[in-house]
């Protein structure tokens, strides 16, 4: 029971974070065009301060409750004389899964100069912070996307 709740929240941060991501590159980024040029950046900034905030709890979720089921996991199979191996999905998990912090680390300090350079009104700097940022958040939601597939076709397999 303890297990299917962590894999539950597990579950609904991913959900979050990644279908976030997913609604921010192809539904809110292509519509900016609506609106006058100088607002987009600041539409931008406003939603990201927002959905960042939120990534910050997920990804603290997906943490902690992934390394508790590990844990649970290697403790279920760590009888006398058993060894615990992980299945290669969980391997992909993990190790994309670590290396998408580290990427959400770096937008985070992108989005920090964005602010600094909307604040100061330095235009020059506006347009290649977000061009860094939307990369950056492409290869995240890539990665989430591999690492959901990797453990849905895992289980299936
Ligand atoms: C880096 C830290 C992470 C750790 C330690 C971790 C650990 C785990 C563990 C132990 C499970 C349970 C597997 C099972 O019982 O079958 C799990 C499930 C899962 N995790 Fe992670 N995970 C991490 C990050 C992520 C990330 C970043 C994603 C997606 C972007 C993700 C997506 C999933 C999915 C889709 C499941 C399967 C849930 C289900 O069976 O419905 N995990 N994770």
């Amino acid at each position: 029971m303890l297990y299917a709740a962590l894999k539950t929240a597990h579950l609904l941060a991913v959900i979050a974070w990644v279908g976030g991501m997913f609604f921010m590159l192809t539904c809110l980024r292509p519509s900016l065009g609506v609106l006058d040029g100088p607002l987009r950046p600041t539409l931008m900034s406003a939603v990201m301060a927002r959905f960042f905030a939120i990534v910050n709890v997920a990804t603290l979720v997906v943490l902690l409750t992934g390394l508790w089921m590990l844990w649970s996991a290697w403790r279920l199979a760590s009888g006398p004389g058993a060894v615990f191996s992980m299945p290669p999905s969980w391997h992909v998990m993990i190790v994309l899964g670590l290396v998408m912090m580290g990427v959400f680390g770096y937008v985070q300090g992108l989005f920090k100069r964005l602010r600094t350079a909307l604040q100061v009104q330095d235009g020059a700097a506006v347009a290649p912070l977000l061009d860094r940022i939307r990369k950056a958040v492409l290869a995240n939601l890539v990665m989430g996307v591999i690492v959901v597939v990797a453990m849905k076709l895992g289980a299936a397999a």
